[in-house]
């Protein structure tokens, strides 16, 4: 702790200060984190002995104002798996940097999480793709205008430079595409790019993403994913394309169709979460018992 006098605290003894009001809760130790994107919070309902804390009541924690967004972490069991979920994100776009916007992705870790499984609505770039497609993240490109590890860096946390050759682990990857099989659930692979929104793209700027190699677009995931990743935790990413991007089918876009398409989806959806939970247990995935 930095008991210097006028000092504020470092994100060290931020992170450690709010997974320390999280235990001061409960002492169950979650070893999967869950970071729920649009219409997926209800999973967390489903989970055995849950405890969940509202983000005011943890220090530290930003509070997320999109509609649909809950705002709360839960902890418990699915499937035989101890987690810790996030119901509800906070976006850049609402005027966080990308630290403060990946701060909770960090005391997801902190408290104990090994894997972190991280989902998002977005945008389908590859025009095969209709609305209501899963798509497992095999890597991202970040084209947000921050970065979530900026600034100076801890080595409590993590490493100065670190790598993201494999971001989205390669073993969890083959994992969540046996799991979803087994589950009869299908799964397509690509490339998410994170833009900063919230106007959704232009259809110009769907043309460059298609160019640079990208299958879907959203506004999210890449700082909690660069955190997780800083911090040692493996990630496994999906998203849910919600809408075809903008200028690919002449439509104009809406945030009601991607609550339509994310609350169409997410019988499936939690189907995939629920498999992929019950392979990482059966796989021995997330160390201690
Ligand atoms: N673009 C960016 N973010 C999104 C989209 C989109 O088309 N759909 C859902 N989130």
């Amino acid at each position: 702790m930095n008991h210097a006098e006028n000092l504020p605290p470092t994100l060290y003894d931020r992170v450690h200060a709010a997974a320390q009001a999280v235990r001061e809760r409960t002492d169950f130790v979650p070893h999967v984190g869950l970071i729920l994107g649009s219409g997926l919070g209800g999973f967390a309902d489903g989970f055995a002995k849950s405890v969940a804390i509202d983000y005011g009541d943890i220090p530290h924690f930003p509070q997320s104002h999109v509609v649909g967004h809950k705002g709360r972490l839960v902890l418990g069991e699915r499937g035989g798996a101890c987690c810790v979920a996030m119901q509800g994100r906070v976006h850049m776009y609402e005027g966080h940097s990308a630290a403060t916007a990946a701060f909770p992705a960090r005391v997801l870790v902190a408290l104990g999480a090994k894997v972190i499984i991280v989902t998002n609505a977005a945008g389908g770039l590859n025009p095969l793709w209709a609305p209501g497609t899963l798509m497992l993240i095999r890597d991202h490109i970040d084209l947000l205008r921050d970065h979530a590890l900026r600034g100076p860096n801890d080595e409590r946390l993590g490493p100065r430079f670190p790598d993201m050759t494999k971001a989205y682990s390669p073993e969890l990857r083959t994992l969540a595409k046996h799991a979803a099989s087994g589950a009869g659930v299908s799964l397509e692979e690509g490339v998410y790019v994170a833009m900063p929104g919230p106007t959704y793209e232009t259809p110009a700027e769907v043309k460059m993403l298609q160019g640079l190699g990208a299958d879907a677009t959203g506004m999210s995931t890449v700082p909690e994913v660069c955190v997780a990743r800083h911090m040692g935790a493996r990630v496994i990413g999906i998203s849910c394309i919600t809408n075809q991007a903008a200028g690919i089918t002449g439509q104009e876009l809406s945030h009601d169709e991607v609550t339509e398409t994310a609350s169409r989806v997410r019988k499936t959806f939690e189907s995939l979460l629920d498999a992929i939970l019950g392979a990482l247990v059966a796989k021995k995935e997330l160390g201690a018992s």
